[in-house]
């Protein structure tokens, strides 16, 4: 999580039941490597105390007691200078009102409007405040001027009601402010189509050829392009993990799907990462295949290779400025690696040593040497998924410079 690392979070608390799902929100962000300044609103208070907040923060919350105590001169502009982003979650319908129409009567208002860093806005409220004519009039003049608004999620409301207004899950809006984070990132403007997991080819409507891939090496390579404020269209198999929040997410089974997806697809970047079948049943039974049939044959075939069939596509429609692929080795590594590289027509491959307990498939680490198509080559020690994906990532953003 390094785009969170050093980052300075001013975390507006405003008074909403949902205040108490604060405190975990400011933990997480903590956790991160954010440092998370808390400014709780008069009304908060009544929910939550600012002890809770310093205690999971390690940093002092502020009220708005401190508006009018003895700092009072350098806090009431001064809280957000030196921000990344001001994060309001939850925020009321009043707070809304209040920075829509340039309101500062408390610390958090004030800072809002002092404020010229990013700011995210996570409503909460409770039966008809949210479509409230006056709410959405002001939630459109915030969208308007560059505010990032996330949720409300529809559901079970404090009152009983049901409806649109609960503040979005804590875990969401990471993955939001995440965006936010990253929006100017060496990225920028640009998209990536990224691919994930292992393919499945169907033997009938149960039964299906797979492999071991966890998805887990693509996801986080789609999570890296985010934070480095690229559009990302994340092709995936089923994989049952959670796809980073911003990625546009197309969901395919086979190698075949697979391929259809990519060549739908034109972006600056594409990162195959996925394990792609190289063999399909040439047949899929209709129905399901019945043991009182006895054992079946199953007859095998060619399944597309997508990277090559891209790559010779790339002549005539250029849909990718750079390619990236992995290979997966058991042996032989750089020498199989090389091959891939040029027979795939990429601009560099990671290879990974798949009979490696700490790298490849399923496991959280990997260890890969990046091969470059002008020959040149780095090797990068055992490292999480989620590094070997911001090296990836850097290297690919170096590339469409
Ligand atoms: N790949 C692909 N289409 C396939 C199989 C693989 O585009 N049908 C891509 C993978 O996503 C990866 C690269 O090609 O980026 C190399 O995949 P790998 O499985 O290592 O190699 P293969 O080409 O399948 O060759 P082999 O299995 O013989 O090693």
């Amino acid at each position: 999580m390094s785009i969170f690392s050093g980052k300075k979070i001013i975390l507006g608390v405003t008074g909403s039941i949902a205040a108490y799902k604060a405190a975990d929100l400011a933990s997480k962000l903590t956790q991160a490597g954010a440092n998370v300044d808390v400014i709780l609103t008069l009304a908060a208070e009544n929910f939550v105390t600012p002890l809770t907040f310093q205690s999971v923060t390690g940093r002092r919350a502020y009220t708005d007691k401190d508006l009018w105590g003895n700092e009072a001169h350098v806090l009431h502009v001064g809280l957000g200078k030196n921000t990344n982003l001001l994060l309001i979650a939850p925020c009321t319908a009043d707070t809304i009102a209040k920075l829509a129409h340039g309101i500062a009567d408390n610390l958090l208002t004030v800072t809002a409007l002092a404020a010229t860093c990013p700011i995210v806005v996570a409503p909460a409220m409770d039966g008809g405040m949210f479509d409230a004519p006056a709410t959405q009039e002001n939630i459109a003049t915030l969208s308007r001027r560059g505010v990032t608004i996330i949720g409300p999620a529809e559901g079970h409301l404090a009152s009983g009601l049901s409806g649109k207004g609960r503040l979005i899950e804590p875990s969401d809006i990471l993955g939001h402010t995440r965006k936010a984070l990253g929006k100017n990132g060496s990225l920028a403007g640009k998209k990536l189509v990224i691919t994930a997991g292992g393919t499945q080819e169907a033997i009938d409507p149960v039964r299906v050829i797979t492999n071991h891939s966890s998805g887990k090496q693509g996801y986080a390579l789609a999570q890296a392009a985010l934070d480095a404020g690229a559009e990302v269209c994340l092709i995936t198999t089923p994989t049952g993990l959670i796809p980073p929040i911003g990625a546009q997410v197309i969901k395919v089974k086979s190698a075949q799907d697979m391929l259809d997806a990519v060549m739908n697809e034109n972006a600056d970047a594409l990162i195959m990462a996925a394990a792609a079948a190289d063999f399909r049943p040439k047949y899929t039974a209709r129905d399901k295949m019945k043991k009182r049939d006895g054992i079946p044959q199953i007859e095998l075939e060619a399944a597309p290779d997508i990277l090559k069939t891209v790559s010779s596509s790339q002549l005539s429609t250029k849909r990718f400025k750079v390619m990236v692929g992995f290979a997966a080795e058991s042996r032989d590594l750089l020498d199989n690696a090389a091959e891939k590289l040029k027979s795939k027509g990429l601009d560099f491959i990671a290879a990974n040593d798949i009979s490696a307990k700490d790298a490849g498939f399923e496991v959280e680490t990997n260890r890969v040497t990046l091969l470059f198509a002008n020959g040149a080559r780095e090797i990068l020690p055992l490292m999480s998924k989620a590094e070997v994906a911001e090296k990836i990532i850097e290297h690919t953003s170096k590339l469409l410079e």
